[in-house]
């Protein structure tokens, strides 16, 4: 059997924020929900998690039928903390000990650990050129494991050590118990301290397996904003690197953020400083153009989105081009073809085949027929102050320049609107609607000239 705890009870103080640590983001996820990932790649037989500190809210970000949640009342160490959770655990299991401010540690590491340390004692250490604030590990004269001493309890020969303590550590359970009962708090923090029970178990003759992790960006611990965005630097290179293994052409790896999932096809090309939200699915040979945000949506074959364009829960077709500085808010859906261009705002909106709306105009709530051309300027009344209402357009329909349609209204197949119309009534198939007043030239008139003082 396996169980996991995981560690999530501390307050985070060197963060300087109200939020709980581990809710705070990492590639648009809270830190505990990588850690919770890892944990389940494993198929555990539960998952354990301390809370403490900010415990509801931290219950509520990540509350799932697979996780139990166990309160550290007062936060008096990591030792005390696993004290918290053990007792819940089966006596017969193998336990992990994650931390929740750990984030990047992937399962294929944990199951080295787990492989190595067989029903015994094992701990996951790494070598740091700067090991400064970590549990430095300490060895006796043989070579073997002895101890872990933090960072604050160190003399300045051990603070040279640069193999240090991971956190994550494995054991049975019932040993743990055993050890986690022996542990003091006589030390700079007046905790009691996890890696502890190492050095008691060695004293009474327990085999500690240690097993070196040579990816060391994996087991990097959050500890203010300063690591959190180192952090996150590292989780967005990574990302893009496995983009480009698959033929992703990703300008800068540095300027890219997924925060969620992006799954490309064939050919796709992505400009700097993109930003992609929740699901996203790029077909093959779409093109991003710098600083675009696209957020749950999907983007057609061959379609280019240019620059500074905003897509939020839309369906863009094949062939479209969309942009520069577009809007698609929620329930754009887009046929093959389509243009949607400068300054143009849609949301609910159905865009038939080859239809296009280049530029300055809202479309909201409408259907727009294959082949219509919405003029600069366009914008669909929708909202009547109270309710929302439908603009539903013909194939072939043309709207004029700065027109005005005042929805509910139909437009019929090759409907034409006069540029400057405002459209308040159904206009059939193939008619012209003059929604304006008809121009009037006065002859003689005269400019207003200077009053004179
Ligand atoms: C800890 C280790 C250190 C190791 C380092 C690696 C101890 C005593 N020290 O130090 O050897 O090198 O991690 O990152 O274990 N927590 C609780 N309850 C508590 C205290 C902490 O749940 O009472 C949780 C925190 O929320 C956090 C984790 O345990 O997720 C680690 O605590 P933290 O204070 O960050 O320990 P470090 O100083 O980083
Ligand atoms: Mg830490």
């Amino acid at each position: 059997m396996l169980e996991i705890i995981i560690l999530a009870a501390g307050r985070g103080t060197r963060m300087r924020s109200s939020t709980p640590k581990v809710l705070h983001a990492l590639a648009g996820e809270p830190l505990l929900g990588h850690v919770l990932r890892a944990a389940r790649n494993l198929r555990p037989d539960n998952i354990h998690i301390v809370v403490g500190c900010g415990a509801d809210e931290v219950e509520r970000a990540v509350a799932a039928e697979d996780v139990m949640f166990h309160i550290q009342t007062e936060q008096l160490g990591t030792g005390h903390a696993v004290a918290q959770a053990l007792p819940h655990c089966h006596p017969d299991s193998q336990v992990l000990v994650l931390f929740g401010d750990v984030p990047l540690i992937q399962s294929e590491s944990l199951a080295q650990l787990i492989q190595g340390a067989a029903d015994g004692l094992g701990l996951l250490a790494i070598n740091l050129d700067d090991p400064k604030g970590y549990g430095r590990i300490v060895r006796d004269a043989a070579g073997d494991f002895a101890e872990i001493v933090e960072d604050r309890d160190c003399t300045d020969t051990q603070k040279q050590l640069t193999e240090v303590n991971t956190g994550i550590l494995v054991g049975p359970a019932e040993r743990l118990s055993t050890l986690l009962a022996q542990v003091g708090n006589d030390n700079a923090q007046g905790e009691f301290y996890l890696p502890d029970i190492l050095r008691i178990a060695v004293g009474q003759g327990d085999a500690v397996t240690l097993v070196t992790l040579e990816d060391t960006e994996q087991m990097m611990g959050v500890n203010d904003l300063s690591q959190l965005e180192t952090l996150e630097r590292v989780f967005q290179q990574r990302a893009a690197e496995s983009l480009m293994q698959q033929g992703v052409a990703i300008v800068d790896r540095s300027r890219i953020d997924i925060r969620g999932t992006l799954k490309c096809g064939a050919g796709v090309r992505i400009d700097v400083n993109a930003v992609f939200e929740g699901d996203v699915t790029l077909a093959d040979g779409v093109s991003v153009g710098a600083n675009c945000v696209i957020i749950d949506s999907i983007v057609g074959a061959n379609t280019t989105v240019q620059p500074f364009c905003h897509i939020e829960q839309a369906r863009i077709g094949g062939d479209c081009r969309i942009g520069p500085y577009a809007r698609l808010r929620p329930g754009s859906a887009l046929a093959d073809e389509v243009r949607v261009g400068n300054f143009v705002e849609t949301k609910n909106s159905q865009f038939g085949q080859g239809s296009k709306a280049n530029h300055l105009a809202y479309v909201g709530d409408s259907e727009i027929g294959a082949g219509s051309n919405i003029g600069a300027g366009t914008i669909t009344c929708n909202y009547d102050g109270v309710n929302k209402h439908k603009t539903v357009l013909g194939e072939g329909v043309f709207v004029g320049s700065n027109s005005t349609l005042v929805a509910p209204v139909t437009l019929g197949d090759h409907a034409f609107v006069a540029a400057g119309s405002v459209v308040t009534n159904t206009v059939a198939d193939n008619e012209l609607a003059l929604g304006r007043a008809r121009q009037r030239n006065v002859k003689g008139w005269q400019r207003p000239g200077k009053e004179k003082e």
